[in-house]
């Protein structure tokens, strides 16, 4: 059988890594996709650099645009990134009768519904799985592997630049600023880390992870994002102290009133395996009725563990290629009539979980009894309390002290009006640090 026809667009980072990866492995990609899977053209706006990362077999065009009309191309790569040029290309793609695979999360957070809509009516596949968590096959695993399940929740580190940072200042008792230029001179973050520090990044992974587990639309503009900024290395400490490690997590968990869809650092017992993904590494922890809790770790990033994907993804296409699209794996797991329009995103408000509190406060008498009694008049209930010694400044006692309080669960709107009122204490002397916890058990 000829090999199939596939046409990349943008050979950057990731771009250049599929190249390579699929010249090298081509025979045992060729035996498992049952054809070959060939690059014909690339499109790059810098065509002298793409013709230099390519063989002379390989047509290099500027026009991207031109590309996706090409009738003799089967299969679109898209990997430019980005939402505009990159949603027109996709578009009118899927518009030309092309499969499409692309690792572009922003693209697919903001405007799956309608890309996937518009793949369906026209019977092609539009595959992701490079998308979330890089070379994780997760998306594969929720899809597919974990089919059998009602998927419970899950809670994944889906951002390596901003997991690096945090164990940068764990382990070296690094400031957040600091730990920042060395991932950025490293290469993990990007050159404007907005997205990966605010959590935006995370926050369209896990809106396409829970898209996938509960049959809902991909709803990245529901979701409730933190991100590391306002980190403190004294947190990091004290979370240290109390057992706990503080990740950047993407959480999504159904719930009798709703989905929860959230991104925010959160309090991990220290003991769990997710908390001890150090690094730029990514992991993915599943949880299903049937089988348990199940993890997924590796790379989220780079040229070939990002390649790695994509070619996963172009071999499924290729193999279905030729199938009846009613019997393909559905592009986000459920059929598209079996999607569950009654489940919403539930409001952060609604959201129940626990809490890390570090309040600064005087140390004098009856501070403490009137925090714990703001605490149980909104029904909220300690788990642990710890009150470190009065700080010392020049061998003079300050009188302050910071005082650190784990809760049990409650509803997030509990917890934001004992903030407030906690907070108007004339003994509390700078903003309540808040950090939910979660037990992952
Ligand atoms: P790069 O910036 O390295 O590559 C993008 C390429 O596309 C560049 O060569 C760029 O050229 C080219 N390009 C930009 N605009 C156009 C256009 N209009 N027409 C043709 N070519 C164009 O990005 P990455 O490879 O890092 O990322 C690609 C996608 O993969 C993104 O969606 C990203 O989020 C996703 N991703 C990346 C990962 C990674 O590890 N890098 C991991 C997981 C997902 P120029 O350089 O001139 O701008
Ligand atoms: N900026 C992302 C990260 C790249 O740090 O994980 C992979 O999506």
């Amino acid at each position: 059988m000829n090999p199939i026809k596939v046409g990349l667009l943008g050979i950057g980072t990731v771009g250049s890594g599929v190249y390579n990866v699929l010249n090298r492995n081509q025979s045992v990609i060729k035996a498992r996709a049952g054809r070959g899977i060939e690059i014909a053209v690339v499109a790059d706006r810098d065509v002298e650099r793409a013709r230099s990362l390519v063989d002379a077999s390989t047509e290099v065009v500027a026009d991207a645009f031109e590309l996706v009309q090409r009738p003799d191309i089967d299969i679109v790569i898209e990997l430019i990134g980005g939402y505009t040029v990159a949603k027109d290309l996709v578009m009118q793609a899927i518009e030309n009768g092309k499969h499409v695979v692309t690792a572009n999360k922003a693209l697919l957070a903001v405007h799956g519904t309608e890309i996937f809509a518009a793949a369906q009516r026209k019977g092609v596949m539009v595959a992701f799985e490079a998308a979330v968590a890089g070379g994780i096959p997760i998306i594969k695993a929720l899809r597919e592997g974990l089919t059998a399940n009602r998927i419970e929740w899950i809670a994944g580190i889906i951002n390596g630049t901003t997991n690096f940072i945090l164990s940068e200042m764990r382990d070296k008792g690094l400031d957040f600023d600091v730990v920042l230029k060395e991932a950025q001179r490293l290469g993990y973050a990007e050159a404007d880390p907005t997205f990966d520090i605010e959590g935006v990044d995370a926050a369209h992974k896990v809106a396409l992870m829970s898209a996938i587990a509960f049959g809902v639309d991909v709803q990245f503009d529901k979701a409730y994002i933190e991100g590391i900024t306002q980190l403190g290395a004294a947190d990091i400490r004290y979370a240290e102290r109390l057992g706990y490690r503080i990740k950047l997590l993407g959480i999504t968990r159904r719930t009798a009133q709703g989905v929860e869809l959230r991104v925010h650092p959160t309090l991990v017992p220290a003991k769990r395996l997710i908390a001890n993904v150090e690094g730029a590494m990514n992991a993915v922890v599943v949880n299903g009725d049937a089988v348990g809790t199940t993890l997924y770790y590796g790379k989220g990033a780079g040229s070939e563990p990002t390649a790695s994907a994509v070619i996963a993804d172009l071999v499924d296409v290729t193999r279905m290629h030729t199938s009846d699209p009613a019997n393909r794996v559905p592009h986000l797991a459920f059929q598209h009539d079996a999607m569950q329009t009654d489940l919403a995103i539930l409001p952060m408000d609604e959201v129940v979980t626990s809490y890390y509190l570090r309040l600064r406060v005087s140390d004098e008498p009856g501070v403490l009894a009137r925090i714990a009694t703001i605490l149980s008049d909104l029904g909220i209930s300690i788990d642990a309390m710890r009150q470190a010694e009065s700080d010392q400044v020049g061998g003079e006692e300050t009188n302050q002290t910071d005082l650190v309080i784990l809760t049990h669960e409650c509803q997030e709107a509990s917890m934001n009006q004992a903030l407030a009122a906690m907070q108007a204490l004339p003994s509390v002397l700078q903003p309540i640090v808040r950090i939910r916890k979660e037990e992952l058990n």
